[in-house]
């Protein structure tokens, strides 16, 4: 059977976009895909020009976690939850609650076939918020009864991909001898900056907020403005930030041999990624690097795997980013385009399967 789930242009299974009762607020909740089972994804509150931002954002979130399930060798489809908030909007506790309860109620409404997580502008708080309207909430804190913070295992997933990723460009995997620019220092971004400063390597830092910059002075690097951060001329570029930051017009401007960073839809289209082979920059396909938070929260809360197991399983990833690299190498095409043959292999296999027979 062809499957074309995780073709990013195919059509979602459902998606809700309602005005939350309670909060007014514009909710979409988009399932891409459930044929490996149930849909994850985190729920983003963010500012968007308009809502139908937020609708266009969600769909190309949701899509995407279809092929980072797959390629993270999870038993789950992709889904991705955002509230759109306005321009210049910020939440006060009452009204992120009430939007919260919102959500929530739009995921019960879809009895499991899809959970969230924190994502961009949400946390380990707002999960147990949202689970007082349904349980599918993953990553409530441990003394809820959830598995915790996902970020710092993101990040995790990320140095070990850092590692495979410098192995194949540079030839080693040591991060000592390598120098990079974090663009972004949120919650993942924060974790990547002090860790690559333990492994010894040289660093640039950047963030929109100007607050972060005791970070990246603690972890010993440069703070620059987040322009000059992704222009800056290191080894290998780590977005840690949002979306849409490599498009025809930023590529010529790099100055970076690679790219590897937990940033979710880091290309504005998919042809972005043959640009960036044009311009010899090895780019490790943002859906395999940042896979460390579902791969541990699922491990954990689904498959009640110990954390250490759950942090094998998120070590693994640098062995998925080596295999896609080097088909990349042998067969002259991108990683991106790598991976994606190999998240549809996995889902073409999955569906030969009785259901019972699935992983
Ligand atoms: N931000 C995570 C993601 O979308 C959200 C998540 C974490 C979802 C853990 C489920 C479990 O990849």
């Amino acid at each position: 059977m062809v499957a074309t789930h995780l073709d990013t242009e195919s059509m979602h299974e459902h998606v809700v976009l309602r005005r939350g009762v309670r909060s007014g607020l514009p909710i979409v909740v988009a399932v891409h895909s459930t044929a490996l089972g149930q849909a994850i994804g985190g729920c983003r509150v963010a500012q968007y020009p308009h809502w139908r931002d937020g609708l266009t954002d969600a769909l190309r979130l949701a899509a995407a976690m279809s092929d980072k399930c797959a390629l993270a060798g999870l038993p789950n489809g992709g889904g991705k939850t955002v509230v759109a908030l306005p321009p210049g909007r910020a939440l006060d506790a009452a009204a992120r609650r009430a939007v919260l309860h919102d959500a929530g109620d739009v995921i019960a409404g879809l009895d499991g076939a899809y959970a969230t997580g924190p994502d961009v502008g949400t946390g380990p708080d707002d999960m147990v918020t949202i689970a007082e309207r349904t349980p599918h909430a993953f990553c409530r804190p441990v003394h809820a009864g959830g598995s915790g913070d996902s970020s710092g295992h993101t990040a995790v997933g990320v140095l070990a991909t850092l590692r495979a990723l410098c192995a194949e460009r540079f030839g080693s995997a040591d991060l000592s001898a390598r120098s990079f620019a974090v663009l972004g220092l949120g919650r993942v971004g924060g974790h990547v900056l002090r860790m690559l400063a333990d492994a010894g390597a040289t660093l640039v830092a950047a963030d929109t907020d100007e607050g972060r910059r005791p970070l990246a002075d603690t972890a010993g690097a440069a703070w620059v403005s987040p322009q000059d951060c992704l222009t800056a001329d290191v080894d290998v570029l780590v977005p840690a930030a949002l979306g849409g930051l490599f498009t025809p017009h930023t590529v010529p401007t790099l100055r970076c041999a690679a790219i590897a960073g937990p940033a979710n839809n880091q290309l504005d289209t998919p042809v972005t990624a043959d640009l960036l082979h044009q311009h010899g920059i090895l780019w490790a396909p943002d859906i395999v690097v940042s896979a460390g938070g579902i791969i541990h929260a699922t491990a954990v809360e689904l498959h009640r795997e110990t954390s250490a197991q759950a942090t094998a399983r998120v070590h693994g990833i640098a062995d998925t980013l080596t295999d896609i690299l080097r088909t990349a190498r042998a067969t002259g095409s991108t990683p991106a385009a790598a991976a994606r043959a190999r998240a549809r292999h996995h889902v073409d296999d999955d569906e030969r399967l009785e259901p019972h027979e699935r992983p």
